[in-house]
């Protein structure tokens, strides 16, 4: 959450924070801002809203700067809470949360030092601030003001009359570049990837400093660190809509690539050693947040019914509070598009400490959680902009279906066959275009309802997720079976049923439950491949979709259902990419 840019250079500052901060504004667009340094001085413009806000700072003067795009913490969406927060010579941009910051906030009111924002982030600009006119070098103020910082964080610091860029990170992404045009520091790769330029991940406890001649990194204790720098190539950088209206619908078209992909990338990655462990495993506990957790629900229906083992799926931010008791042979699998979500991270960092292997299914190379595993499965989707996730929760399937048919050929156990699932996804893709004629009953809708069984009940989840999160109706995904023991209470003409229903050994008992709402007056919508349900009486409408083996359906079934989101969103007057109060990639817990 919370997006960084700095720059130091041969070219103007503005335009390079300006044209990063919007590559990075999927982090969190409640506020935004620049810092500029010109001769010497510094010259902060903030604005509430999106970034294309700060466009009149893109003429500010300046070789130097930091920029931010805020998901509001501490301290409400505004201009006085935007970043860059500016105290004394200081000024600085902050993605986490300080922990302690009430406790440093009454020290520095006590010395008589004022504040003007509600934020936890300014309080390091004071203490920096403070530390700088004792030691006069900014690299070591900044360190000694994290000393007493808990919590997590990336800053990027400027202060006046100094030109160079300070940076430090603490559980918060960072990355360092530089190029011929100059030096670079972001959350992300996309906002500074440009070819010629390089690049390296900032680790926790270390510092940057950033100058016109470049970067150079050093350890806790300021000692230079020798990084081996990356290449930024093209296919580093954030990618474009295309001829698509929005980054949502045009990552929905991609799944079957990113399917295809997937498959193939993950065979090639379950190499001996993997095959090993996986052989040795006797229990598989999930952690992963929100679509992510999705993921590993259908894969625990995946792995329990083909590979018969024992699986367990966590939300990643209640697995440490709960605990679990620590089996012999468990292999944690840690699933995330950003591979930066902090309750995933810590998840996966408290599953190695009780002694279990950690397997990262991400869809980002380098990221925080792939160098936390011990193994990793890349996920191929490509680049997901939009903040809901669609084509990496495919691809996430993808990637643990093939654990999962690795895991059954590790016992003996027949598997279904992959191939062939990308194009079925292709197929589905066509055959959804139906469900925008759906959309005005939602639209009326008080709340939806998703149902299914088994594998369905997994897709129902997530399809109700996705509608919650860009069009905003209450929405729940229910096993279709527990309906009747409480929820039904709430079904009425007013609430439109979503079925998924492809697996033909539970098709009749899944259809009871659409019996129940019908008889209600619950408007039933149907996802499945069986055509003689689709002209059911009790059907409004239905996506006919192909036909696979019911243990991976979830990769066909969620199609229609991430494009009825998308289109009810659309009908609400929402912004499907940037729906309000989320971001992409929570790195706060
Ligand atoms: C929903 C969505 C979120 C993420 C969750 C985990 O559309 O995007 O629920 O799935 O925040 O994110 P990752 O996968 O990056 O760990």
């Amino acid at each position: 959450m919370c997006g960084i840019v700095a720059y130091i250079g041969k070219k103007r500052a503005a335009p390079v924070l300006l044209d990063g901060l919007k590559k990075l504004e999927y982090r969190g667009y409640d506020c935004a801002g620049v810092a500029l340094l010109f001769d010497g001085k510094l010259e902060v413009f903030k604005r509430q809203g999106r970034v294309e806000a700060l466009e009149p700072a893109r003429t500010l003067a300046g070789n130097a700067g930091i920029g931010h795009t805020r998901w509001a913490t501490h301290g409400a969406p505004s201009e006085r809470n935007a970043h860059p927060h500016r105290y004394g010579r200081i000024c600085l941009v902050h993605n986490g949360i300080i922990e302690n910051a009430d406790a440093l906030r009454r020290e520095c009111l006590a010395r008589g030092e004022r504040f003007s924002s509600d934020t936890d982030s300014e309080v390091a600009a004071h203490l920096i601030d403070g530390l700088y006119q004792e030691e006069n070098d900014l690299l070591r103020a900044v360190r000694r003001a994290c000393g007493r910082l808990s919590g997590s964080y990336a800053f990027a610091v400027l202060c006046e009359g100094r030109e160079e860029v300070v940076c430090a990170r603490m559980r918060s992404p960072l990355i360092v570049a530089k190029g011929e045009d100059g030096a670079f520091a972001a959350s992300d790769i996309g906002a500074v990837a440009a070819p010629g330029r390089q690049g390296c991940v900032l680790e926790d406890g270390e510092f940057a400093r950033l100058t016109r001649e470049g970067a150079e990194v050093f350890d806790a204790h300021l000692h230079p660190v020798r990084r081996t720098f990356f290449s930024l190539g093209d296919e580093e950088a954030l990618p474009g809509k295309g001829e698509y209206p929005h980054f949502m619908r045009k990552e929905i078209a991609e799944a079957p690539s990113a399917i295809e992909k997937t498959l193939f990338e993950a065979e090639k990655h379950i190499n001996s050693q993997l095959c090993e462990v996986l052989c040795q495993t006797e229990y598989l506990d999930i952690v992963a947040c929100g679509t992510a957790y999705h993921s590993g629900l259908c894969f625990q229906y995946a792995a329990e019914r083909i590979a018969h083992i024992r699986t367990e799926v966590f939300s990643a931010s209640e697995y440490r509070d709960l605990q679990p008791v620590a089996m012999p042979h468990t292999l944690t699998i840690a699933v995330s598009q950003s591979g930066e979500t902090a309750d995933t991270l810590a998840a996966a960092q408290a599953a190695k400490a009780r002694g279990c292997r950690v397997l990262a299914v991400t869809n980002v190379a380098r990221s925080s959680l792939e160098r936390a595993a011990d193994f990793v499965l890349p996920t191929r989707a490509g680049r997901e902009v939009a903040v809901a996730a669609t084509k990496s929760f495919q691809a996430q399937l993808a990637a643990l279906y093939v654990l999962c048919t690795q895991l059954a050929k590790g016992r003996n156990l027949p598997a279904p066959s992959l191939a062939g699932l990308a194009v079925l996804a292709a197929e589905t893709l066509a055959r959804s275009a139906a469900v925008e004629a759906w959309v005005p009953l939602f639209c009326e809708a008080r709340s939806v309802f998703f149902l299914g069984r088994g594998a369905d009940r997994c897709a129902a989840l997530e399809g109700s997720l996705k509608l919650k999160e860009i069009s905003y109706l209450p929405s729940e995904g229910y096993a279709a079976g527990e309906l009747k023991h409480g929820t039904l209470a709430l079904v009425d003409g007013r609430t439109p049923v979503v079925a998924v229903v492809c697996d033909e050994a539970l098709a009749d008992r899944t259809m009871n439950a659409v019996h129940e709402v019908y008889a209600r007056g619950a408007p039933v919508f149907l996802v499945t491949p069986f055509e003689a349900l689709a002209r059911a009486r009790e059907v409004t409408a239905c996506a006919l979709i192909p036909r696979c083996d019911p243990a991976f359906s979830p990769m066909l079934s969620v199609i229609p259902l991430q494009l009825l989101a998308y289109h009810v969103a659309l009908a609400c007057g929402n912004d499907p990419d940037k729906p309000r109060n989320l971001a992409k990639s929570v790195t706060v817990e």
